[in-house]
């Protein structure tokens, strides 16, 4: 997943503004990482306000604070865990205040952090957070000082599949359809905190998309660390996404995340006759040569990679690509890198997500001796992401006069005269405001571009 892998923040209110939604004890969650992460911290909401709790959106007026953790690089679980430093203040200033931490680093380094930040409060793992109302009430009632409480089940059954996520407002909403991930990449710490890859139920996808769409949801984005895995009764990825996309009101379906292995022609052509599923495939490749394929654990070649990529581009018309890359793991010489870069120059990403490697507690790669200089990581980088904003402006450029349609998301936060929204390919847009009302899908020809957003402007129905 991929924007996976943008940290996203909540919004932290600027201090004139700070509320509580109500009386009760007020929660508030500050969520790093994924969009897996996003989407928990809806259901942590759910479960949370079903439970009799308000919202805070702000640590300083919340009676409790929880931090949603993600460990995918260092520096994720660093600046997570940075913000520890901040709540210890704020704990010593209300020793009654709950502090708890959650998500990726929680069910990873449980015990790591009951010793290393005593005054915490919870912590709890991914699968274990339909127990948090009941350790709640616990800690409201113990003592300041008390230990702080631990859980992580390591019995990954959880599905939440029962629980309708908090919807924040807005058209778009992530809907997760399958949780874990049974790929165990030497490189990812994934499978370790987030446990075997489970789907589910088709029923409980369509009744919580339903839901969504009752309330204003145009716009969804299946989730998953391997969505193509996905299996209820005999229905596959492919089913599961149609069935969204059939469902009355819905304007777009998304999705993401693909792995090479799985990927089948089914989904593409789905993709590519469904009007409603967006022509937009995330589909990391992690490295252009194979023997660093083969030591990452991916399971598919170079060659392989570009077939499916071929295949994509003939069965969905003006698909846009974005994708995932490491630079500089273990043992990876300049040639190697060299075969990376290639692939890059060669398929013409329209986005790409580009990391250095960075060494994970309890994957298999970390026993690997990290060879690669720092600077060399660094360097092979820097050379990706010059080549990859050439590749992207490019690729923009090339958009301009098209026509096409965009789904308005939004007011512009730059500009309150102008509707924010994307087109079905993912690029941003802004158009000047009209009688259109936040949902619409209006045609548009793209005009110019600042930086990677575009001007639009109105095409006649
Ligand atoms: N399930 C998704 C993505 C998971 S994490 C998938 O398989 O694509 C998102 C991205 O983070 C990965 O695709 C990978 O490029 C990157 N990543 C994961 N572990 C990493 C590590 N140890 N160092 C650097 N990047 C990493
Ligand atoms: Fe991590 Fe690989 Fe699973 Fe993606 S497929 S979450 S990179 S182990
Ligand atoms: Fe997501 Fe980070 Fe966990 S990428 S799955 S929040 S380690």
């Amino acid at each position: 997943m991929s924007e996976f892998v943008t940290i996203e923040t909540e919004p932290n209110a600027p201090a004139k503004q700070r509320q509580k939604s109500g009386n009760n004890p007020a929660v508030f969650i500050q969520t790093y990482g994924c969009q897996m992460n996003v989407s928990d911290s809806r259901t942590i909401e759910a479960l949370l306000g079903e439970a009799g709790y308000s919202f805070a959106d702000s640590p300083d007026i919340a009676d409790i604070v929880l931090i949603n953790t993600c460990m995918i690089r260092e520096t994720a679980e660093v600046r997570a865990l940075g913000q520890l430093a901040n709540l210890s203040a704020l704990k010593k200033q209300s020793p009654h205040k709950i502090i708890g931490i959650i998500g990726c680093v929680a069910q990873a380094k449980r015990t790591e952090i009951l010793k290393s930040h005593p005054y915490v409060d919870l912590i709890i793992g991914p699968d274990a957070y339909r127990k948090l109302p009941l350790l709640l009430e616990e800690r409201f009632i113990s003592p300041p000082g008390t230990p702080g409480l631990l859980e992580t089940t390591l019995v990954r059954e959880e599905l939440y599949d029962d629980i309708l996520p908090r919807h924040r407002g807005g058209v778009s909403a992530f809907v997760t359809i399958i949780r874990g991930c049974d790929k165990f990449c030497t490189f990812c710490v994934v499978p370790r905190t987030r446990g075997r890859e489970r789907s589910r139920p088709l029923v409980s996808i369509l009744r919580e998309v339903e839901q969504l769409l009752a309330q204003g949801v145009k716009d969804v984005m299946l989730l998953g660390q391997n969505v193509d895995s996905y299996r209820s009764e005999d229905h596959d990825f492919a089913d599961c996404m149609t069935a969204v996309a059939n469902l009355p009101g819905i304007e777009r379906v998304r999705y993401m995340t693909s792995h090479p292995t799985e990927i089948s022609d089914k989904l593409l052509q789905a993709m590519g006759e469904h009007e409603r599923i967006m022509p937009y495939l995330h589909l990391p490749f992690q490295a252009g040569n194979n023997r660093i394929l083969e030591l990452m654990n991916r399971h598919y070649t170079r060659e392989r990679y570009l077939e499916i990529i071929a295949s994509a581009r003939k069965l969905v018309p003006d698909i846009a690509l974005s994708t995932d890359v490491i630079t500089g793991f273990p043992t990876e010489t300049d040639a190697e890198f060299q075969d990376t870069f290639d692939l890059m120059e060669q398929v013409r990403f329209d986005t790409a997500f580009m990391f250095k490697y960075s060494e994970r507690p309890l994957t298999r790669a970390s026993k690997m001796k990290d060879d690669v200089p720092e600077a060399v990581k660094i360097a092979r980088l820097e050379r990706l992401i010059d080549l990859q904003q050439r590749i992207s402006k490019e690729s923009n450029e090339a958009q301009i006069n098209r026509e096409t349609t965009i789904l308005i998301e939004g007011t512009s936060p730059k500009d309150k005269k102008q509707w924010s929204g994307r087109t079905p390919d993912f690029r941003p847009v802004v158009l000047p405001r009209s009688s259109e009302k936040l949902g619409d899908v209006v045609p548009v020809r793209l005009q110019s571009l600042t930086g990677f957003t575009f001007h639009a402007e109105r095409l006649s129905q």
